[in-house]
């Protein structure tokens, strides 16, 4: 059937029906004419077909399943959407399937993971918030978006806004980090870039925020496992980055796979009905996460059908794999367990958002043959990419400014991710390729060819063959050369003897962070540490570029005389961007979004903190004081820390006012001056501490920053502004308020700063 005569079927269906229709309640979303005309000449059956979100296979499957029969079944009505289809004609045919063989021809909403770009693949999630660019993020999700429509994907399983404060968590790779306050002002740049102003445009598509709710705080941070945690910390810590996605107008919410005050996400009532639609207005769909819906008969709240008719009535609209909707909903409505006005209103919502992506108008809107090729890893994106992985990395230290490196100097560039491909790309870059990655070798080659570049590989990324086994799920990340790591390490000194500086590229495998990649060691494997000791052992220069999807343990490497580069994984551009900062270039200003613990013992360990009845005295341990036998409570690096090839003083640190009235702003000036030898970013930030509350307070909260640029020698005035929501927080009714009373504002270059002032909120 043409267009045309879709729009003309649809036209004509809604003229008939809505007459008849327009008494059906929407139950608080507003109703759309269109939409309820369709619903009305629905079968049960076809509503509950419409809950129905499948994966044919192909894509990367991240549970046991794959679903059977997609063909037959979207054409018998079953499927409301698909994801792990991509490319115009493939979509085009499932879109086919359902528009010309299925009895209402409802198109499909074609979903996909695009977490850190679409196929040009940008650093991974975590890495990117190290850039405080909300700007440059905003342009990331767009770029993604425009890649992932090209190819004919509307809905995007994106952003992931999960606080993590748990390093051991290999999940924390896909969010911003540890912080509410950054973490929202993220989730709303990627809603906001993914969604554009118009989502019928054809190159905007649906943001979905996830995983509603807490799945960072998994205990012990392994995957998939329990969350216990109180309202206030929720409230406080952990819903504002999906309340701000939610604010941003996103269309639809992941719901986690986790445990929330007793009940599974997708299938707490509270969750999804009370807090997220009653409290926060949202008014777009809900989906499961992967099977996550089945997965409640194991966490024991009944079988299939129990399951699913909890997961309804709690507010789930869409089941994502695992069928239970599909194959029980039905004889639950027979039954009298549900009411089919439950099973409309799931539907309702969902042909809402397939009628936002405006699919009813034109199921194939996103479907030009022409576009991927002209629109997808374009030089111009990746060009883009390249400038989001120099943004990412945080230089973490420079010892005797080994960094940056001249581009004439004789270089021995070393360690097992020097010159793999297969390793830039990160964690949950699925419709990325690694093929198109550039490696680091090929990036100092490509930015310094004057350079006299001499490289081995000097170990294994591990030499643990079951521990590569596990890690290798998707493709070989650890290989494991046949030659002994004694060989590997002799060779790389024989390497390094030749050499002026030596660089070395080490770190985790792309695989050794991301979904179901939990750690409880997350130190740099025996393998590398023994190359980075002995490399040490020259005496020459040595600079770590430190490759990693997690905050990493490295108390023995920090302490040695080396320059420490943190990179992530940087996606396709890696190894070019790695050159331009490693050579100056570029200066880098990424500061940590999560804290780096000296030990795991630590976790969970942040900077918002409270402090306790008996506060750790700094420097030594006190006997009945809140600290270890065997570290200081300090993390190794905290939350907000990152140098830069130049120097930046802060000083002056004046507030406009020292007393403000309830709902009142309050600017803060502070004088920063650029000290050092290179032009550069700093990214000023700003944290308050509520002295006196109701609830105990945490120690300091970020409540501002601001990313400033200064050539060298160079001072400026940075404004900052305080806002009467900064000051507030939950308190034990869970009202968002403020309290009368002093306040202290810090403001500097990590969350450890002590430019201090204090005000008092009449
Ligand atoms: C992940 C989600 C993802 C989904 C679909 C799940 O395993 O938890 O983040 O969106 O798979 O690929």
């Amino acid at each position: 059937m043409g267009l045309m005569k879709i729009n003309k079927w649809y036209s004509q269906l809604f003229l008939a029906v809505f007459l008849v229709s327009s008494s059906l309640s929407s139950q608080s979303i507003s109703a759309i004419p269109e939409v309820e005309a369709l619903l009305a000449k629905m079968t049960l059956e076809e509503k509950i077909g419409q809950l129905n979100l499948l994966t044919p296979g192909g894509g990367a499957a991240t549970g046991a399943v794959v679903s059977k029969n997609v063909e037959a079944k979207i054409k018998a009505g079953q499927v409301g959407g698909l994801f792990g289809v991509a490319g115009p004609k493939k979509v085009r045919q499932a879109q086919e399937m359902a528009v010309h063989h299925s009895r209402l021809k409802i198109p499909l909403l074609i979903g996909s993971d695009v977490i850190h770009g679409y196929k040009t693949t940008y650093p991974l999630p975590l890495g990117l918030s190290c850039s405080w660019d909300m700007a440059l993020i905003q342009k990331a999700a767009r770029m993604a978006a425009s890649e992932a429509t090209a190819d004919g994907i509307m809905w995007n399983f994106s952003p992931m806004v999960d606080i993590a404060r748990d390093a051991r968590w290999g999940r924390i790779a896909e969010g911003a980090g540890e912080d509410p306050y950054l973490g929202s002002a993220i989730a709303k740049a990627m809603v906001t870039g993914y969604q554009g102003k118009d989502l019928k445009a054809s190159n905007t598509m649906l943001a979905c925020v996830k995983h509603f709710a807490l799945y960072g705080a998994s205990e012990a941070g392994r995957d998939y496992h329990s969350v216990d945690m109180s309202k206030i910390k929720m409230f406080n810590q952990y819903l504002p980055p999906y309340k701000a996605a939610v604010d941003a107008g996103v269309a639809s919410v992941m719901t986690s796979f986790n445990d929330v005050h007793g009940v599974p996400a997708t299938g707490n009532k509270w969750l999804l009905n009370t807090l997220l639609r009653e409290r926060w207005d949202f008014e777009g769909f809900v989906v499961s996460d992967y099977t996550s819906l089945n997965e409640m008969i194991a966490h024991g709240l009944g079988d299939l059908q129990a399951v699913s008719k909890l997961a309804l009535k709690a507010g789930l609209d869409m089941d994502m794999v695992g069928e239970g909707f599909l194959t029980t909903l039905s004889k639950s409505v027979k039954e009298g367990k549900v009411s089919e006005a439950e099973v409309t209103q799931a539907c309702r919502r969902v042909l809402h958002a397939k009628y936002q992506a405006g699919l009813f108008e034109d199921p194939f809107r996103y479907l030009d043959a022409d576009r991927p090729e002209k629109e997808i890893l374009t030089p111009k994106n990746r060009a883009l990419a390249r400038k989001l992985a120099t943004r990412s990395f945080v230089l973490l230290k420079n010892h005797a400014n080994i960094l940056p490196i001249k581009k004439t100097t004789k270089i021995a560039l070393l360690g097992p991710l020097a010159d793999s491909r297969n390793n830039m790309l990160g964690t949950w870059a699925p419709t990325g390729n690694p093929e198109f990655a550039v490696t680091v070798l090929e990036g100092f080659k490509n930015v310094a060819p004057q350079a006299t570049l001499l490289y081995a590989k000097g170990a294994n990324i591990s030499d643990d063959t079951d521990f590569a086994k596990k890690v290798n799920v998707f493709g070989p990340r650890i290989q494991i050369e046949k030659r002994s790591s004694d060989a590997l390490l002799q060779e790389a000194l024989e390497v390094a003897e030749k050499a002026d500086v030596i660089v070395a590229v080490i770190g985790e495998a792309t695989e050794m962070s991301g979904e179901a990649a939990s750690r409880t060691d997350i130190s740099i494997p025996e393998s590398q540490k023994k190359l980075i000791r002995a490399l040490v052992a020259t005496s020459k220069p040595v600079a770590l570029v430190l490759m990693s999807g997690r905050p990493l343990t490295i108390p023995e490497e920090f302490d040695l005389p080396v320059a420490i580069l943190q990179v992530w994984h940087p996606g396709v551009e890696a190894g070019n961007a790695i050159a331009d900062v490693v050579f100056g270039d570029y200066n880098p200003a990424g500061k940590l979004t999560a804290t780096w613990p000296r030990n795991v013992g630590q976790i969970p360990i942040y900077h918002s903190i409270k402090n306790t009845g008996r506060p750790a005295p700094e420097g030594n341990f006190e006997k009945f004081k809140s600290n270890y036998l065997d570290v200081p409570n300090t993390p190794l690096l905290p939350f907000g820390y990152g140098l830069s090839y130049t120097t930046f003083e802060y000083s002056d640190l004046i507030l406009e006012k020292n007393e403000i009235g309830h709902g009142e702003r309050l600017e803060l000036t502070v004088k920063l001056t650029n000290t050092g030898n290179f032009d550069g970013e700093e990214i000023v930030q700003l944290y308050l501490r509520d002295v006196v509350r109701s609830i105990t307070p945490p120690k300091r909260e970020l409540k501002g920053f601001q990313k400033v640029f200064l050539k060298k020698g160079e001072q400026k005035k940075v404004v900052l502004t305080l806002k009467p929501e900064d000051l507030k927080f939950y308190n034990g009714d869970l009202n968002f308020v403020s309290e009368p009373g002093e306040f202290e504002v810090f403001v500097g270059t990590n969350s450890d700063c002590s430019l201090k002032k204090t005000f008092t909120l009449k």
